[in-house]
């Protein structure tokens, strides 16, 4: 039972946490009458002490340590004697568990908020760099339209900025003082915390960390979605792009092989930590009202989310900022059926509704087919036959360039387009 009980084995890493709210505390108790200022100096002191022992990696679990907060106040006994016991003076290990992992969340959100900066930023400054290059860009995996490269590489850092966004908002939730309610504002302060509305709620709730499994999750399918079209274009067949080999590994079985485990395992993760998301949400359905221990569960899901991001963010980084392209693949593996949209347009530039140029531009690209030739090939005579509308001035059509140059508004692929969306990002970044 005392092994299944126990929560030390992975919740010391809130050592630090634990550390600097019973200090906060023994303050605000000194303030409220409860403890001398002698005595608060002893807990003050002992708990230095404490903080020491773990930094140096010397701090003893012993036996009978349930958990973090058990641990050290066993220890601050064992150093000060009688005052370590006034430390808990009305307060609850409920009270310190939630304290303690809102003091941790705050800091590893923090630590998250520069790693994925520190991606964005790689990302940007790459489509800024490349933002000459064109290749296909597909839909349902077909090959649809000519974009820039760049363009790819921003939708994923756009749908990053938002993730940073809502780590931010969610800050705000996590930033909430559970502890003492008798003595709130000399906490307050010194935790840089807002004030708990009621304290059932402040000790039997853990949104914050059902919000961050949340955005955890959907953070990493944001990344699995961009190691998924990385994967495929490192593939032979579509040679977009070659990965570092200190992101790669090597078979062995198949000397040839060169393996992309850093995108599949980056890829991997988001299966993992929706696990961990949905699995906790059944711990908190239908749970009482206020603490019940069942509420431990949340730790090992708090901590795995966050070292799973965490390393997804920083070997993304590495990936991103040290893969290459191979613009020449890139561009050859664009095709004139992919400017059937723009021969459309043409149609719609000459006052043909859409709908009928769409049908039009079809069956240039079934007599393409048919005929065994590119759609490029087909002659004014071939083209005239579908529509008279068609003119020699077709062959402006045939040019990959001036194709994504079309789509200048915003968001759009082509060049200016672009440029803008860099330009956004990095004013974003310096607002973050
Ligand atoms: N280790 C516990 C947890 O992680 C701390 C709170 C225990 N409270 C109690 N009354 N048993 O949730």
């Amino acid at each position: 039972m005392e092994k299944f009980n126990a929560s030390i084995a992975y919740d010391q890493r809130m050592w630090d946490a634990d550390i600097r709210g019973s200090k906060a505390y023994v303050k605000a108790l000194e303030r409220a009458k409860l403890v001398s200022t002698d005595e608060m100096e002893q807990i003050l002191h002992g708990m230095d002490q404490i903080s020491d022992e773990w930094s140096r990696g010397v701090f003893v679990i012993k036996p009978g340590d349930e958990d973090i907060h058990t641990a050290n106040e066993r220890r601050l006994k064992e150093l000060i004697g009688a005052p370590a016991g006034k430390l808990h003076t009305g307060r609850s290990r409920n009270d310190q568990v939630v304290t303690d992992m809102r003091l941790w969340l705050r800091s590893a959100i923090s630590t998250l908020t520069d790693n994925a900066l520190q991606l964005i930023t790689t990302m940007v400054e790459r489509a800024a760099a490349e933002i000459e290059v064109l290749f296909p860009g597909y839909t349902h995996m077909q090959r649809a339209q000519p974009i820039r490269w760049s363009h790819w590489i921003l939708s994923h850092a756009v749908a990053l900025s938002r993730d940073v966004e809502r780590l931010q908002e969610l800050k705000k939730r996590v930033n909430v003082l559970p502890l003492g309610r008798y003595a709130l504002n000399a906490l307050v302060r010194p935790l840089g915390f807002f004030i708990s509305v009621n304290s059932m709620d402040a000790t039997g709730q853990r949104d914050f960390v059902a919000e961050f499994l949340f955005w955890a999750s959907l953070c990493l399918t944001h990344l699995s979605k961009m190691a998924e079209d990385l994967i495929l274009y490192s593939t032979k067949e579509f040679s977009f792009i070659k990965l570092s080999d200190a992101y790669s590994t090597g078979s062995s079985l198949m000397p040839q092989k060169k393996n992309a485990d850093s995108l599949e395992l980056i890829r991997s993760k988001a299966g993992r930590a929706f696990g961990r998301c949905a699995g906790f949400m059944m711990t908190l359905k239908s749970l009482p009202s206020t603490y019940n221990k069942d509420l431990q569960e949340d730790k090992e899901a708090m901590f795995d989310c966050y070292d799973n991001v965490q390393a997804v963010l920083q070997v993304t980084t590495g990936v991103m900022s040290t893969l290459k392209i191979n613009q020449t693949v890139m561009e050859a593996a664009l095709s004139p059926d992919m400017l059937a949209t723009d021969l459309a347009y043409y149609l719609v530039r000459k006052g043909v509704p859409f709908r009928e140029a769409h049908g039009l531009s079809g069956k240039a690209v079934f007599t393409a087919e048919s005929k065994n030739i590119a759609l490029n090939q087909l002659t004014v005579e071939d083209l005239t036959g579908i529509s008279p509308l068609f003119g020699s001035d077709v062959s402006s059509v045939w040019d990959y360039r001036s194709s994504v140059e079309q789509y200048s508004a915003p968001g759009g692929t082509a060049k200016s387009s672009v440029a803008a969306q860099v330009e956004h990002l990095r004013n974003w970044l310096k607002k973050h």
